[in-house]
C-alpha cells in the first residue's frame, strides 16, 4: 500500500487558506488544484509499503513522535517547485517558530527505514510545504505568486503525526491508519 506520513492542519487553518486559494482556482483552471479536505504537510512519503511491515512502521513512528516536541506553525508565502517560471507544484509554505520540522522529518524518516519503509527521494533535501496545486505540464506561475505571497494564516500547535495511505484511482483517496503524538514542551 502506498503510505506517507503527515501533519494535519487545524480546521481553523485550513479554512483561512481556503479563502485566500478559492478565487484562484476559476482563474487558474490549468492547475489541478488540492481540495480542502486533502491538505496536510508531508513529513516523509514512503511510497509502496508491505503490508507486513506496517506494524513494524507504526511501533517505529509511536517511539519517533515520543521523542519529538510539538511545534507551533503557521502557513505563509508560495513558491514553485522546480522554479516558478515551469512550475510543477505551486505551494504555500511553512514558518516553523523552534526550527523543528526538519528534525521530525528525519526521525520519522529513520524509524520508517529502520522498519523497512524507506522514504522517497534519498538524498533530496526536505523542504516543508503543503501542495496547493499540481501541473501536468510545466505552468508559469509568476503572475500567481504575488496573490499568496503575503499569505501569514494563524499559528497552531502541531501536536501528532499521521499515517496516511493513499488511495489512488479516479478520486484520490486518503486513510488514516494511525496517529501518534509529540511531547508536550517542558
Ligand atoms: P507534497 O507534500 O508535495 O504534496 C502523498 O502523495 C504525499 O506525499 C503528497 O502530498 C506528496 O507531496 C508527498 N510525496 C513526496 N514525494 C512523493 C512522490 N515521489 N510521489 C508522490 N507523492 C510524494
Amino acid at each position: 500500500m502506498r503510505l506517507f506520513v503527515a501533519l494535519a492542519l487545524p480546521a481553523q487553518a485550513a479554512d483561512e487558506l481556503d479563502r485566500v486559494v478559492a478565487p484562484l482556482r476559476p482563474a487558474w483552471p490549468g492547475l489541478r488544484w488540492t481540495g480542502r479536505d486533502a491538505w496536510h504537510l508531508t513529513l516523509a512519503f514512503l511510497g509502496e509499503v508491505d503490508e507486513k511491515v506496517t506494524g513494524k512502521l507504526a511501533g517505529g513512528l509511536a517511539g519517533a513522535a515520543a521523542k519529538r516536541p510539538r511545534l507551533p506553525l503557521s502557513l505563509h508565502g508560495a513558491g514553485a517547485f522546480p522554479k516558478k517560471e515551469r512550475a510543477r507544484v505551486l505551494w504555500t509554505g511553512v514558518r516553523d517558530y523552534q526550527d523543528g520540522l526538519k528534525a521530525l522529518a528525519g526521525s520519522v524518516g529513520k524509524a520508517a527505514r529502520v522498519a523497512g519503509a524507506p522514504p522517497a527521494g534519498k538524498g533530496r533535501e526536505y523542504h516543508p510545504h503543503l501542495t496547493l496545486a499540481r501541473c501536468r505540464e510545466p505552468v508559469d506561475v509568476r503572475r500567481l505568486l504575488p496573490d499568496l505571497d503575503e499569505y501569514a494564516g494563524t499559528p497552531w500547535v502541531a501536536d501528532e503525526i499521521y499515517l496516511i495511505r493513499s488511495h489512488l484511482g479516479a478520486r484520490q483517496r486518503y486513510e488514516t491508519l494511525g496517529t501518534w503524538p509529540l511531547v508536550k514542551d517542558g
